[in-house]
């Protein structure tokens, strides 16, 4: 069965979570690289724990929370100042390099294309402006609408619901393989953007095509459409 949408995560696969170690390094030199992995793992810990126990709150406030945690836990004096200019940094990530031209190409081939992210909406239409994809995309989906974090099917169902079809008519797309494994539960056919060479989690998952960035995925889809 051919791809008849393909799904993106943002953060971490289409927006450079890691980009932001410049600015922490420069705010606590030596250190920003530590706190950057943590910020990262916290927030995506926060997410899990807060779905499992129904007691959301948005990404932006769960993201500010994992910062001020990761801070402490490293000995780093977080000022308000140093804590607004992170999270200014974080409301305008830059998409990887190879991002706009990856869909721009899958749009050409007629293939829709959305968001599904644990951003809230604000955090999401900023980050998607100020990259310039907005134009190639047909929905920004964001999880706040049904308060429960990915890995919750319901969290992945808004894709299914938008595009009226099947998960395993979709592609899904990440760079966290914990989303990967989340996706292929639900149903979706899956591509893990893995940048960074990890090893696959030990969940009894395996994607249906995996890369080490964007580009990759055109190979993949070419080969799912033929
Ligand atoms: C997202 C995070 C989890 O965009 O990467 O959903």
């Amino acid at each position: 069965m051919a791809i008849q949408a393909i799904i993106f995560d943002a953060y971490g696969t289409l927006f450079d979570v890691y980009s932001i170690g410049r600015l922490a390094d420069k705010l606590f030199p030596g250190k920003g690289d530590a706190l950057t992995a943590l910020w990262r793992a916290k927030q995506i810990e926060y997410t899990h724990l807060r779905t499992m126990c129904s007691t959301y709150k948005p990404f932006w406030e769960v993201t500010q929370d994992a910062l001020v945690f990761s801070c402490k836990k490293l000995g780093l004096d977080l000022t308000l100042d140093a804590q607004q200019a992170l999270m200014a940094q974080y409301a305008k990530l830059p998409s990887f390099p190879e991002c706009e031209q990856v869909l721009r190409k899958l749009r050409e081939q007629g293939i829709p294309l959305a968001i599904l992210s644990n951003g809230n909406s604000q955090m999401l239409d900023a980050v998607v402006k100020a990259s310039g994809i907005q134009p190639l995309l047909s929905h920004v989906l964001s999880v706040d609408s049904v308060q429960k974090y990915k890995t919750a099917p319901e969290a992945y169902q808004l894709g299914t619901d938008v595009f009226g079809t099947g998960a395993r008519n979709i592609l899904f797309v990440s760079g966290n393989c914990w989303d990967i494994c989340g996706a292929s539960w639900f149903g979706y056919k899956t591509f893990w953007v893995n940048r960074a060479g990890a090893p696959l989690e030990e969940l009894g998952v395996t994607p249906h095509g995996e890369g080490t960035e964007l580009n990759d995925l055109l190979a993949f889809v070419e080969r799912e459409q033929a």
